[in-house]
């Protein structure tokens, strides 16, 4: 709980030294999309194309995630707002530590998003919507849950019997069901290039 009795510390080094020591301007590439639908495999290929072009990145993964910081949270939508403000906490420190963030979350709720949007600095959030049909993630079913939830026994499953709010105007829209993983990559690694986060080679 905040007190009146813990105060900020400003810092000595800025997250402007730290970025320009790194070559970089520092961001937060929000994924989000269905469970299936690529975020994990899309935000793992980006950081190793980032890290092949010597980027300094970090990638933040639901299930991961879920096994440590947020353990405690399971998928009722009160816990799903509390895992996506603890990420976009933490979210924040990275990218205050001058990196390039990736968070591979469903994140449902557009709401929520919009929260972690507003608790960075102008034009350092970039909405990634891995857009992929319900259908193709159930078909995919890399962990077998679909499977479980059609049965009923996975409730509150997103896309089942759990919203999914699809993002309006995402920053970078990805189809992962026309492209090839690495297409998709390379499409995200565009965006920063266009948009000045990382330079061209
Ligand atoms: S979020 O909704 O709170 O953003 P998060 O991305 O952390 O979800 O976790 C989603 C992952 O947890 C899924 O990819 C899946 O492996 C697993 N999972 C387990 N139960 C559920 C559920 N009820 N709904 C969605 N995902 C679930």
């Amino acid at each position: 709980m905040k007190t009146e009795n813990t105060v900020w510390h400003e810092q000595h080094i800025s997250k402007q030294q730290r970025s320009t020591l790194k070559k970089q301007k520092p961001c937060l590439l929000w994924y989000t999309g269905l469970s299936g639908s690529g975020k994990s495999t899309v935000a793992n290929a980006v950081d190793a194309l980032l890290f092949a072009r010597g980027c300094h990145s970090y990638l933040l993964d639901g299930d991961n995630v879920r096994h440590g910081l947020n353990g405690d949270l399971g998928f009722s939508d009160v816990e799903r707002v509390e895992n996506i403000r603890r990420i976009s906490e933490v979210a924040k420190l990275f990218v205050d530590s001058g990196l390039i963030v990736s968070t591979a979350f469903i994140s449902p709720f557009a709401s929520d998003r919009e929260v972690a949007g507003k608790m960075l600095e102008q034009g350092e959030f970039i909405e990634v919507y891995i857009d992929t049909p319900i259908a193709v993630c159930e078909q995919r079913d890399p962990k077998g849950l679909y499977q479980k939830a059609r049965k009923g026994e996975i409730k509150n499953f997103t896309g089942i019997d759990s919203g999914y709010d699809v993002p309006q105007s995402p920053a970078i829209h990805v189809k992962t069901a026309e492209k090839s993983i690495q297409q998709c990559a390379q499409q995200i690694v565009e965006h920063l290039i266009e948009n000045g986060f990382i330079y061209a080679l």
